[in-house]
């Protein structure tokens, strides 16, 4: 499996794969795959990372410039979607790891908004007074590159409209 950056002709394969990996989520919005279109039109795709198998794409992870409170220079990862036949090989971890290897060196450090269950092994948490209006304040989590703690609200690119980053 290979994870690399998105092509212009992974775009369509991109789309169908995040609408069908969160028709299987029953908390998702089912505008995820519009979200990411919206960020690439807008430039402000960070990272598109698609893992490739067998000339397939399998996964695929977005990430976003953010800011929390009133510090800039974090990344927002979301989504994160895995076809799913594919689930549970190890793909999204692989586009994790990926993601966040390279996020460490643009950006102060990685905030989400997902399953506490998942992303805690990738050493995401909660942080207090760190959070996104409307949303259950543990699934909003942080992973600060430089110790710093993330403090206020998570503001996320007009992309996500009023839909919580996940
Ligand atoms: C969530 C998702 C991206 C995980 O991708 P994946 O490739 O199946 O994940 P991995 O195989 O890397 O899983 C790594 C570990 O997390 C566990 N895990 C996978 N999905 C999980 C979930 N939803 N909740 C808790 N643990 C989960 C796996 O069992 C595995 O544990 P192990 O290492 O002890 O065996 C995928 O299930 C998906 O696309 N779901 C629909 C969309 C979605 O929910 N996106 C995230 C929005 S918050």
């Amino acid at each position: 499996m290979l994870i690399r950056n998105e092509t212009a002709q992974d775009i369509p394969a991109i789309g169908r794969l995040i609408t069908e990996a969160f028709l299987t989520l029953p908390q998702a919005s089912g505008t995820e795959a519009s979200i990411v279109e919206a960020l690439r039109t807008a430039h402000a795709l960070a990272l598109s990372l698609v893992a490739e198998d067998a000339g397939e794409v399998v996964g695929h992870l977005a990430a976003s410039a953010a800011r929390i409170g009133t510090q800039d220079g974090w990344a927002l990862i979301g989504p994160l979607a895995v076809l799913p036949s594919r689930h549970r090989q190890g793909i999204g971890s692989a586009l994790m790891a990926e993601a966040l290897r390279r996020l460490r060196a643009t950006s102060v450090g990685v905030a989400l908004v997902g399953d506490p269950a998942y992303y805690g092994r990738f050493g995401f948490r909660t942080f207090p007074g760190f959070g996104v209006a409307g949303c259950p304040p543990e699934v909003v989590q942080a992973l600060p590159f430089d110790g710093a703690e993330p403090r206020g609200e998570l503001v996320h690119h007009p992309a996500f409209g009023p839909h919580q980053p996940q």
